[in-house]
């Protein structure tokens, strides 16, 4: 063979090994090809009242420590003026007739003028003013003579008054009566305090001292901050897990979440410690209480506002097994097995039933449609089994319906997670809640973890998961986009194994920028703004984009999970008429593929890309809130192929309308 042929043979060689090369590196979507259905709740949300996530966060209430009943009376405020004298302002306690709300302020007013004798609250973190908007001012009074008005007022941190009003507290009995006024800012302040100066001389008892901006959520009274909502609405989660989280078990028992001490009149509902109060020494919170002004009647109506079906979550009977592990014994556990039954009632009742017609009181007689309910959060032990199996047999015996989610502990995998995992799979328990805080390389490697589950035992709820850039629980821990695409990638595996995974929410969800106790977190905000994580980003790019079925996708007859640094999974979804593919690109170069979608479908001939990418250390910040989040361009279809440019770094998703 002369050089010629020798090149020819070569060149041929070549060319024959690239299109080999080239084929098998094609990407193959079937449409018709379904491995399983998507569960219209897959993609949800944790909310736990952890980093501020309810009061000074979600629950829009503005003034901390409203009915002084926080460890020191006066936390959150400061009382001043020339004319203050010791013993006028005063913290009186009926603890033996007002159990729930014992504490009360008594005012002996002597002022006449601004300056005179005031009371100042900090709000948490300050207080967020927004120019031109409403603030509603209430309190609960009582005065035997009238004679004292309230000059309630927004004040910059110079003392300069942003928005003010007055209420004048008409004369009254003995009985405590609540009045309300309102006032407009006339500027923005990110972190105003709140002033009530007194004028006139008397006698007044003040509780719950209230202020709400004019715009919550809804527009409703006493509700939720509206941007904080929008973010979760824009996702249009399956699901809200709530309330937690550590938050269910307590540090201890009586410090355990209860649910039917959260419902009723806000000022009825008895205040606790938050157990994140204490729990960092690197993150002290010593002013983190639960007021429950976000209770239980709200959460259901949070699910119901933005189409997400209830979850929650009860204590089983164990207090958090880090701290005290305290635990009911088996023959007192009645009460919290009955709370968990009427629990039902509350949610789904006829209204002429106790706990529906208390619903029903509350304002919603319609049934909130429970069906889902967690045993248990993050609890593990054969202690854990037996207060299970009692839990398991008076709800099944009642609502075989409602499906029950247990615990597998704190970790998918070792001892711990084995020595439930086994026996909750033999009783054939509804849903498995698996809890992952580990590192982006553990997600890049697990996914494929439920690809060997057995697709007819039980199914599994991923309940708390999110990479963790350094450690968890480490305070350095970053909401990044290496942490994100991870999480994008493992992701795949979740949606392809649809038919084991039925839901899957990342923990935490808020976290307030000056008062939180754990990172990561998916959105953080402060008092007057609000941004999304890029793991914000791939879960709604997921949640908005869950499909109905799952659908073949292969490379080289494979699933794609880590192959090339490559993950990918595909949906159809039959109402809106799409094929939708995600594939992450885990590697530092820019990847080609052709993905050819076969199936009894007619593609379009144009779709949409929408990609993420960026550098692994990008981050989201209040000044950046939209730098790493996805962009849209159009994509072409030819042949019933398109042309992926995966990029370095990067989420693609893909959606193609078929017919
Ligand atoms: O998400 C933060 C905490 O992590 C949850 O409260 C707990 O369930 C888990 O340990």
């Amino acid at each position: 063979m002369n050089f010629r042929q020798l090149a020819l043979t070569a060149i041929t060689t070549f060319s024959v090994l690239n299109v080999m090369a080239q084929k098998n590196k094609t990407i193959v979507v079937q449409t018709d090809k379904i491995t399983a259905q998507v569960q219209p709740e897959m993609w949800g949300v944790f909310f736990e009242d952890i980093n501020m996530g309810a009061d000074g966060g979600i629950y829009a209430e503005l003034i901390k420590n409203r009915s002084f009943e926080f460890y020191k009376p006066l936390m959150g405020w400061t009382t001043q003026g020339l004319r203050v004298k010791e013993g006028d302002i005063l913290v009186l306690n009926r603890k033996e007739t007002h159990s729930n709300n014992p504490r009360y302020l008594h005012v002996n007013s002597t002022g006449a003028k601004r300056g005179d004798m005031s009371i100042t609250n900090e709000g948490f973190k300050g207080i967020g003013v927004k120019k031109g908007l409403r603030y509603d001012f209430s309190v609960l009074y009582r005065q035997a003579t009238a004679g004292v008005k309230l000059h309630a007022e927004l004040i910059d941190s110079t003392g300069k008054v942003l928005g003010s009003a007055v209420l004048n507290p008409e004369r009254t009995t003995q009985q405590w009566e609540s009045q309300s006024v309102s006032f407009t800012a006339n500027e923005t302040v990110q972190k105003a305090k709140f002033n009530l100066w007194f004028e006139g001389e008397g006698q007044i008892d003040l509780d719950m001292i209230s202020l709400f901006p004019g715009d919550t959520w809804k527009n409703r009274k006493g509700g939720l901050r509206a941007d904080m909502v929008q973010m979760l609405a824009d996702m249009k989660p399956g699901f809200i897990r709530f309330p937690g989280g550590c938050i269910v078990e307590g540090h201890e028992l009586s410090t355990r979440y209860q649910w039917k001490k959260t419902i009723g009149p806000v000022e009825s509902r008895e205040l606790i410690v938050n157990r994140w109060n204490t729990e960092f020494a690197h993150r002290p919170s010593p002013d983190y209480y639960q007021t429950f002004g976000l209770g239980f009647y709200e959460y259901f109506q949070l699910s119901e506002d933005i189409g997400a079906e209830a979850l929650p979550i009860l204590n089983c009977g164990m207090a958090c097994q880090f701290n005290t592990a305290e635990l009911v014994p088996l023959d007192e556990l009645d009460p919290y097995i009955q709370d968990a039954l009427d629990l039902i009632e509350f949610a789904n009742g006829d209204i002429n039933s106790p706990w529906g017609k208390v619903r029903a009181e509350m304002g919603h007689p319609a049934p909130f449609n429970l069906k889902m309910m967690g045993i248990g959060n993050e609890n593990w032990g054969p202690q854990y089994l037996e207060r299970l199996a009692l839990f398991t047999k008076a709800l099944k015996s009642k609502y075989p319906d409602i499906r029950l989610i247990n615990s597998s502990g704190t970790d998918p995998v070792g001892e711990r997670f084995d020595l439930l995992n086994t026996p909750l799979r033999k009783m054939k328990a509804d849903i498995i809640d698996e809890h992952y805080y580990r590192s982006p390389q553990w997600f890049l490697d697990n996914a494929k973890r439920y690809d060997g589950y057995d697709r007819n035992g039980s199914k599994v709820f991923a309940g708390e998961y999110a990479a963790q850039s350094i450690s968890t629980t480490n305070p350095k821990n970053q909401n990044n986009w290496q942490c994100a695409i991870a999480e994008a990638a493992f992701m795949t595996g979740l949606e392809r194994n649809a038919g084991v995974v039925h839901m899957a929410s990342y923990a935490p969800l808020f976290a307030n920028a000056e008062g939180w106790q754990w990172t990561p977190d998916m959105i953080w905000v402060d008092n007057l703004h609000v941004y999304g994580t890029p793991n914000y980003y791939v879960q709604k790019l997921y949640s908005l984009n869950k499909g109905t079925d799952v659908v073949s996708i292969l490379s080289n007859n494979k699933v794609i999970a880590g192959q090339d640094s490559l993950y990918a999974s595909a949906v159809i979804d039959r109402k809106k008429k799409e094929v939708i593919i995600k594939v992450i690109n885990a590697s530092a170069t820019a990847i080609n593929r052709n993905i050819t979608i076969k199936g009894k479908y007619k593609l379009a001939a144009e779709g949409t890309l929408t990609q993420m990418q960026n550098d692994l250390k990008a981050v989201n910040t209040f000044k950046d809130a939209i730098h790493v989040s996805p962009k849209d361009e159009g994509l072409t279809i030819k042949n019933n192929t398109v042309v992926l440019n995966a990029a370095p770094y990067s989420f693609s998703l893909i959606r193609i309308p078929m017919n």
